[in-house]
């Protein structure tokens, strides 16, 4: 958090750069590095933001593409053709799409009637020019049992703090699809001396064109866009997509901010529109993954104290708000569509319910004030009384993270995994019925997936791993905690068990390779992964 307010500050000096001037930036770069079967074309200006598939359902399959020059001139028909070899031989769909200034220049069409659980190949056509050729691939059908399911799991990529490594390694990887768990831009930009790597040009975006810019710069990056073409994206948002921590009272005091910050994630992301804002979803693998996306931004109650209470002492009037029943993160229409749909998943016999989820659900409690001896001077004592470290993440909404995990406890939802970005750092917990009850059942696991880029304790040097290795001694529920590293997490799902591989880069360095970080095997049906130390 201070690490944003750092960002936010050296931002400033930025401000007011035209966007015409990131623009320069947009020049072809370098060939991809993908061994994947995708054409390592360059970026060609005329797409100048490559291709991108998203995960619609096991039949359809969204596509999108930039023309850049539709921008700023009339609507252009965009043909589009969808194919299970890569050469196109074997054309499967088509279709038209329409790019236009509207939409500045973005196409999103929705390929259907495509083969379950397959491997797609798709390409764009605009005045005799081709796009570069994307793969995607099809989840399989809903009632099929069994199967392999690999995805990764991304989130935080911060442009001017780092390079992409992390995505040239997630575009060499095997995997289905991409999670991306949000802060896909920064809403800030600029450059901080002696921490930034790379300029951010356009500076902080306040309206639709800077939002818009901002997707347009980060997609010149040649490791974004060949893991895009490589891998299908299921994206959310969190917080910068917008501005940081904001809550559904930040949306009230500045609507039509907060509706070009949208306006744009829905052009630029490949996203099928659901119902106005809405981007929580569902998206299932056979009987083998349910995954539940979350939206814990638009909806959630205001932070206490007008958000700027991040440590909050939950003993005392008003920061005891955070432990207020009826207080929500979700919003009601969310959290029963969440709850139901885990009902419907358990019912169904899928084996994991993986739950993508911005903010931490394990409480990061400095101090525990809900303790008998203190409950037995105190009666009235608020429930999970303690001083906490972030508040904009479950740990602010503690009755409906109570309400959550009672749920899956009494209904018997098994194998249910948080997926969870937002903190910048690699963790893995115990998820318990009652964090303040001896002996509480684990409902479920959490991993927080690091960050492509975006930096946390990094700055503390050596220090970081000593301060990691303090968080698991003091708190045991956490299993794991690496404050240190960049990178991403690959999650192997099949019937008898799920694997989290932590991998990590070293953001700093354009070049840096992928390494294999800690890795966790979680059996079906155990509530304790076992932990292989990378
Ligand atoms: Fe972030």
């Amino acid at each position: 958090m201070d690490r944003r307010s750092l960002l936010k500050a050296g931002a400033i000096g930025a401000a007011g750069l035209a966007s015409t001037q990131w623009l320069a930036a947009c020049a072809p770069a370098m060939p991809g590095t993908s061994p994947n079967p995708v054409a390592p074309l360059p970026v060609d200006p005329f797409y100048d933001c490559g291709v991108l598939s998203g995960i619609h359902d096991h039949i359809s399959s969204v596509l999108w593409t930039r023309v850049a020059p539709a921008a700023t001139g009339g609507p252009v028909d965009v043909a589009w053709e969808v194919a299970t070899d890569s050469q196109f031989s074997r054309v499967v769909a088509r279709g038209t799409g329409v790019a236009s200034e509207s939409t500045d220049g973005c196409v999103k069409v929705l390929a259907e009637g495509l083969a379950p659980g397959t491997i797609h190949y798709y390409r764009f056509r605009t005045d005799g020019r081709i796009s570069r050729t994307g793969r995607t691939k099809t989840p399989f059908a809903p009632n099929t049992p069994g199967g392999h399911v690999r995805l990764a799991v991304a989130s935080c990529q911060n442009y001017p703090s780092g390079y992409f490594p992390a995505w040239r390694g997630i575009a060499r990887e095997d995997v289905d699809a991409v999670i991306h768990l949000g802060d896909y831009i920064y809403e800030s930009g600029g450059y901080v001396p002696l921490t930034d790597v790379r300029k951010d040009f356009v500076g902080p975006a306040t309206d639709l064109a800077t939002y818009r810019a901002k997707y347009r710069m980060y997609r010149t990056d040649p490791d974004l866009l060949d893991a895009h073409a490589a891998h299908a994206l299921v994206p959310i948002w969190d917080d910068h997509e917008f501005v940081n921590d904001y809550d559904r009272v930040t949306i009230l005091d500045d609507p039509a901010r907060a509706a070009a910050a949208y306006q744009a994630w829905f052009e630029y992301q490949p996203v099928w529109p659901i119902e106005g804002t809405q981007i929580y979803r569902r998206a299932r693998w056979g009987r083998l993954v349910d995954l539940t996306l979350l939206d814990t931004r638009q909806y959630r109650d205001e932070h206490p104290n007008g958000g700027k209470l991040s440590l909050a002492l939950t003993t005392t009037a008003p920061a005891d708000e955070v432990a207020r029943v009826g207080r929500t993160l979700l919003g009601d229409a969310q959290r029963s569509w969440v709850l139901d749909g885990l009902g419907a998943a358990q019912d169904d016999g899928v084996s994991w319910k993986l739950i993508g989820n911005q903010v931490m659900v394990s409480p990061l409690r400095l101090l525990d004030i809900d303790e008998p001896a203190l409950r037995a001077l105190q009666p009235g004592l608020t429930k999970h009384a303690g001083i906490y470290l972030n508040t904009d993440a479950w740990d602010g909404y503690q009755a409906e993270r109570d309400q959550l995990t009672n749920f899956l406890y009494n209904e018997r939802i098994s194998n249910t995994g948080f997926l969870t970005g937002d903190i910048h750092s690699f963790w893995q917990s115990d998820v318990v019925r009652d964090y303040d009850e001896d002996f509480s059942p684990v409902v479920a696991q959490e991993f927080v997936c690091g960050s492509i880029s975006s930096r946390a304790a990094d700055f503390l040097g050596s220090l970081a791993d000593s301060v990691s290795q303090a968080a698991t001694t003091l708190r045991p529920s956490f299993r794991y905690v690496d404050l240190a590293r960049r990178g991403y997490g690959l999650l192997d799902c099949t019937p008898e068990r799920t694997v989290m591989q932590f991998r990590h880069v070293d953001a700093l360095y354009s070049e840096s390779s992928t390494v294999n970080g800690s890795r966790f095997t979680w059996n079906s049906g155990s509530t304790a992964p076992v932990l292989q130390p990378g």
